[in-house]
């Protein structure tokens, strides 16, 4: 089963290795950028979704590994979740110049990667670190909450209907969101400990 999950991964991996209909593509080569794909426990129950690679992600093909990883770390050494056992990834597989938003089409391009590593690895909860992430999953699921912002949603459990079964939604601010705005930050570790129940 998790050799069947492992090629199926490799398989996305490749496919987005050879992406070059991305617009995000030429940038990548032209630094020597790796894209980022997901890192993580293939049985994990927990899938974190954030936005798109930053350039420490880029340089490394991981994600979270700079300052909003850092804080991500923290995050999940809150709720005693240790990183190997979750699952991490984001819509957008490649780092956009300037690490600015994601644009309409980056996310249409990529997001058919990030439905496919669902349905493979098959989580029982999907954490969004973002709003990118939660419009994307809220609408792919068509979810009674698919027109709300994440500043109502943060920090509540939702519920998706999925082709496995049903699945919990916790949508969370993006780590980097609380950087730049401190007093998410409190916010985003009191929100964390909605987790807890599925551990
Ligand atoms: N921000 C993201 O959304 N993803 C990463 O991997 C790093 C920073």
């Amino acid at each position: 089963m998790t050799a069947d999950k492992t090629e199926a991964l490799r398989q996305i991996r490749d496919e987005i290795l050879n992406l070059t209909q991305s617009p995000l593509y030429a940038f990548r080569v032209q630094n020597d950028y790796f894209p980022v794909i997901g890192q993580g426990s293939h049985e994990a129950r927990i899938m974190f979704i954030g936005e798109a690679p930053g350039e420490n992600e880029a340089k490394s093909g991981r994600p979270f590994v700079g300052a909003s990883g850092k804080l991500l770390d923290k995050l999940l050494e809150s709720i005693q979740l240790a990183r190997e056992d979750v699952y991490i990834t984001n819509i957008v597989k490649d780092r956009p110049p300037d690490n600015r938003d994601p644009t309409r089409e980056e996310i249409a391009l990529y997001a058919p990667f990030l439905v496919r590593q669902v349905d493979i690895l098959r989580p029982q909860v999907i954490a969004t670190l973002g709003r990118f992430s939660m419009e994307f999953i809220l609408t792919l699921y068509d979810a009674p909450e698919k027109k709300q912002k994440i500043s109502a949603l943060h920090g509540k459990v939702l519920h998706l209907n999925t082709a496995y079964g049903t699945v919990a939604l916790t949508p969370l601010f993006h780590p980097a969101t609380a950087l730049y705005k401190g007093d998410l930050k409190d916010t985003l570790f009191e929100d964390f400990k909605v987790l807890k129940q599925f551990l």
